[in-house]
């Protein structure tokens, strides 16, 4: 599984420390991610999730203690993760550069950072489009939740979590 081409090519990819001046391309990336969901779930949640505004990305890496992590490919803002105190908050991936391992890598650095940041049990609330894709890497199903909307409503979703020790 690959992120991109080779290191050095012209469309390497590179994974780093998230900033806030990136909130307003942070949020494009999520917009873009939600809205490409089409079909999975009804248009009135996708139109409510996806309006989550820059300034909450901005807050949550200041104020709301969160870590980013970007995935950026010659300039550009491609996908991005998200946890604080052992729990995932975000893993968004812009539709066109799907299906490449660059989810399944910022899943991957994301939870490393958290076990070595101390956590013994990660914990992330998923949609229930995308439980299947976390269940497959080595995630558990714990129980429903409803999940906020930033437009309004709730996102019927599921409480997962995952060992944080070695196998
Ligand atoms: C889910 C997401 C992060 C995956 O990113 P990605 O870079 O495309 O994923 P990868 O390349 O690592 O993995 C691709 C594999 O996962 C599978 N997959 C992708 N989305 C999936 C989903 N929603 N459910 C189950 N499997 C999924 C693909 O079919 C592919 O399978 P294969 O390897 O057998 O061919 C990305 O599609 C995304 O941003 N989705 C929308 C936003 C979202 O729901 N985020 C989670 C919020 S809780």
């Amino acid at each position: 599984m690959s992120a991109g081409p080779a290191r050095g090519g012209p469309a390497s990819v590179r994974i780093r420390g998230g900033r806030p001046e990136e909130a307003a391309a942070i949020a494009r990336v999520m917009r873009a991610a939600v809205l490409g969901q089409r079909g999975r779930y009804p248009e009135r949640l996708l139109a409510a999730w996806a309006r989550l505004p820059a300034l909450y990305h901005r807050w949550a890496m200041t104020a709301g203690g969160e870590r980013y992590l970007v995935a950026v490919r010659g300039g550009r803002l491609i996908g991005y993760a998200a946890w604080r105190a052992g729990e995932l908050t975000a893993l968004f991936v812009r539709p066109a550069e799907a299906g490449r391992g660059l989810g399944a890598k910022l899943l991957a650095r994301i939870e490393a950072e958290a076990v070595a940041g101390g956590a013994r049990r990660l914990r992330m609330v998923a949609a229930p489009g995308v439980a299947a894709y976390y269940a497959a890497r080595g995630w558990r199903r714990g129980r429903p939740v409803r999940s906020p909307l930033p437009g309004g409503g709730a996102l019927p979703a599921v409480r997962m979590t995952k060992s944080g020790r070695k196998p």
